[in-house]
């Protein structure tokens, strides 16, 4: 496997008059990568010469265009980037822009802004990929080393518009879960896991439904992730017993039912291709499965009472998505392991099948993933190669063009890991300790999900039941 970076292994030294104080974007023991020393030795070098036969680069007219196209998303006041993972500072103008010019030109050129872990020759697969081109970066790159000129006003583009919907990315909710009752996340809480279950009434969902879209939306900024599942009722539509108590280190809620994804650093909001539905059955249990993290101490605790919104298919959906998950539990990292690889787990599928995401999950010591499709004629694929995975951004990687796999295809998920003090010092765990699966970050995770549906031909088929997609 490619090896990971070796410049991320740096402290990270932001120039004093170009970093306002700003609030820490997510929980702090989690490391960010941080930018790149030689980087940062030659940027301030050139920064005030500008070369006599360069482009005259400005602002207004060539990087703003940049920021409006990849950066504004989350780089705005309230950003698309929720519950304590807020981007540190906007980029929507000017005068927002101009004091991070250089902290910026080495955040894209080494690549690790825009996050996005996929190695390149997947650009242009993936319809929420965040890359730049080489040509941007180098306009980012003339814009500094020109000294960050603003440029003529009329130049600009209009400011890009942002819809107010309330922090919902997904468009105002056709039904809204509330937590039940506010929860209180003590000043001793360093790390909590915790379930909530909410179970749909006749009033809230009288009827089945689809999911076109959905959004979990934390209610306090000490949310480090957040997911939600779904447990439909039996035949007699009865559900079992409410769990009692949500077990710290179950995979999920124990009994939650289908994990549906949901929301951390990086996460774009789940919604699903024109056609296409997630099952909703009246009188589902909606357990939200949240991680609380944050420093401990006197004056730390906060209220949180988060929300699901969910967006329904206005027509009936054409195919029912299902999610997969390819996972491996008995995880043994030796300390100072540097190249421990899990996999390949592999699962068939027993029908011919559109995939709509993928998403690859590892803790801290993750270092790269894969997923690969080996076809019934003999012919193999790679669906999703991350070279240099980052537990800071947990992607889901949406298809531009849905992926057909035909019945009787392997699906292979395989994932590496590093505990080398190296990737340690970067990353910020400790390599002596021997990891074995768990919730927290500093155990580790082996899990490739797959989410998926039956192709839409021609015809209206009724959409198919959940399931039965894999043997
Ligand atoms: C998916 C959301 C997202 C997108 C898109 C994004 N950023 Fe960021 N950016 C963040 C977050 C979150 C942080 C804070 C990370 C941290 O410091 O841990 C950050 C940090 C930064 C920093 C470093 C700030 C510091 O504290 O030193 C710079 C500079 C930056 N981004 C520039 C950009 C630019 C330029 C683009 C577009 C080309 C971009 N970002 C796109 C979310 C995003």
């Amino acid at each position: 496997m490619a090896s990971i970076r070796p410049e991320k292994n740096r402290a990270r030294v932001i120039p004093k008059h170009s970093a306002p104080v700003l609030p820490k974007r997510r929980a702090p023991k989690i490391p960010r990568r941080c930018a790149s020393l030689l980087l940062m030795a030659f940027v301030p070098a050139f920064a005030s010469i500008a070369s006599a036969a360069e482009e005259p680069v400005t602002f207004t007219r060539d990087v703003l265009p940049i920021l409006q196209g990849n950066c504004q998303d989350c780089h705005r006041p309230s950003g698309t980037n929720y519950g304590g993972m807020i981007a540190p500072m906007s980029l929507m103008t000017f005068d927002d822009a101009r004091p991070w010019a250089k902290s910026i030109a080495q955040e894209v050129s080494s690549r690790e802004m825009p996050p996005w872990d996929a190695a390149p020759i997947h650009n242009g697969e993936f319809s929420n990929e965040r890359t730049l081109t080489d040509a941007q970066i180098e306009t980012i790159q003339s814009w500094v080393r020109q000294g960050s000129r603003r440029g003529r006003t009329e130049d600009a583009p209009p400011p890009r518009e942002f819809k107010t919907t309330g922090g919902w990315m997904i468009g105002e909710p056709d039904l809204i879960i509330t937590m039940p009752e506010p929860y209180w996340v003590g000043d001793d809480v360093y790390d909590l896991y915790t379930g909530f279950p909410v179970d749909l009434t006749e009033e809230m969902l009288p009827d089945d439904v689809y999911i076109q879209a959905f959004q979990c939306k934390p209610g306090s900024k000490v949310i480090h992730h957040f997911n939600g599942h779904l447990l439909a009722p039996d035949e007699d539509g009865k559900l079992p017993p409410p769990p009692t108590k949500f077990e710290s280190d179950a995979l999920s809620p124990r009994g939650a039912g289908v994990y549906i994804g949901g929301v951390s650093s990086g996460t774009d909001a789940n919604i699903y291709p024109d056609g296409y539905g997630l099952p909703l059955k009246k009188g589902t249990r909606v357990t939200f499965d949240i991680h609380y993290h944050k420093e401990p101490g006197e004056g730390t605790g906060v209220w949180d009472q988060s929300q699901i919104g969910f967006k329904f298919c206005k027509k009936p959906p054409r195919s029912a998505l299902t999610g997969m998950g390819l996972f491996y539990f008995n995880i043994n990292i030796a300390p100072g392991e540097s190249d421990y690889k899990i996999g390949p787990v592999p699962r068939k599928t027993s029908r011919d099948l559109q995939i709509i995401s993928l998403m690859p999950h590892m803790h801290t010591r993750g270092k790269a993933a894969k997923f690969e499709a080996f076809y019934p004629d003999g012919t193999s694929e790679v669906l999703l190669d991350v070279p240099n995975y980052d537990f800071s951004w947990q992607t889901v990687y949406y298809f531009e063009e849905l992926k057909f796999v035909p019945k009787g295809t392997r699906i292979e998920y395989t994932s590496w890991y590093d505990n080398s003090p190296e990737y340690a010092a970067e990353r910020g765990f400790d390599p002596a300790q021997r990891v074995k699966y768990g919730q927290k970050s500093s155990d580790e995770m082996m899990m490739g999900f797959v989410m998926a549906g039956p192709p839409i031909d021609g015809a209206e088929p009724p959409p198919e039941t959940t399931g039965g997609f894999y043997e």
